[in-house]
């Protein structure tokens, strides 16, 4: 791991210290999850650690299959002990954005399932209000993505739709496409959240309200924990 980011490695080799033994673990997806299951793999290799991953995207399930994590699907299970994943922005609240890296839907469903819920992040990544930086992902139906972007607009949302740096569309592994959203002043999450959902042909959106038990912040040299005030 030597060209990695010291701060998402410090955050994600704290983070792959709090798997334990028989554990089911939702493994998250983008570069600090990868980070953390690079080190879960170590800790499969050197330790011995005996723990069963569900991962959020192909890509994680690729890499921590290589790692030689041992991986079921969501559905074999009816809650997960642990879910360890990256953010976009998180709030004071520990509200988040997540989906920059287009795996949010899946990424929803597991954090949902678990009990504890792990976010890894970089002290850049605290904001005071979300979604004033950057934009929100939606995730859509391919099948009327004009009519569904015209409806975020409708909404005040300066809307783009993914695209690869080819400049084809881009598609989740679900096969849904994703349109980021930016809103021209802080919005409420819960209020935009509902908005959001009730479009036709939402699938899903990148706010992660209620999903964040622990808060893991990587710096050069530590790893700060905080939990979430309840
Ligand atoms: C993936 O869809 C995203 O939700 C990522 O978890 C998020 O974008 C953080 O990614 P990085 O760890 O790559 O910054």
């Amino acid at each position: 791991m030597s060209d990695v980011d010291p701060i998402k490695a410090s955050a994600a080799r704290a983070a792959a210290a709090l798997v334990q033994p028989g554990m089911v673990v939702g493994l998250g997806t983008g570069t600090t999850a990868s980070q953390m299951v690079l080190y879960l793999g170590d800790r499969v290799r050197y330790e011995g650690l005996s723990f069963i991953g569900v991962p959020t995207s192909l890509e994680t399930a690729e890499l921590a299959g290589q790692a030689g994590i041992t991986l079921r699907d969501l559905d074999d299970f009816d809650t997960l002990d642990l879910n360890i994943d990256g953010a976009d922005e998180v709030d004071p609240s520990f509200r988040m954005i997540k989906g920059r890296g287009g795996a949010l839907l899946r990424e929803k469903l597991v954090a949902r399932a678990a009990r504890r819920r792990i976010t890894m992040i970089g002290p850049e990544k605290r904001v005071e209000h979300l979604g004033v930086c950057i934009p929100i992902p939606v995730e859509v139906s391919p099948f009327g993505l004009k009519h569904v972007e015209r409806d975020l607009q409708r909404l005040g949302a300066t809307t783009s739709v993914r695209r690869r740096a080819t400049s084809s569309v881009y598609r989740t592994d679900g096969g849904h496409c994703i349109i980021d959203c930016l809103f021209a002043t802080p919005q409420e999450p819960e209020i935009l959240d509902t908005r959001l959902q009730g479009i036709v042909g939402v699938f899903e959106t990148g706010l992660f309200l209620g999903l964040c038990d622990l808060l893991i912040v990587g710096h050069a040299d530590q790893a700060e924990m905080i939990e979430r005030q309840s």
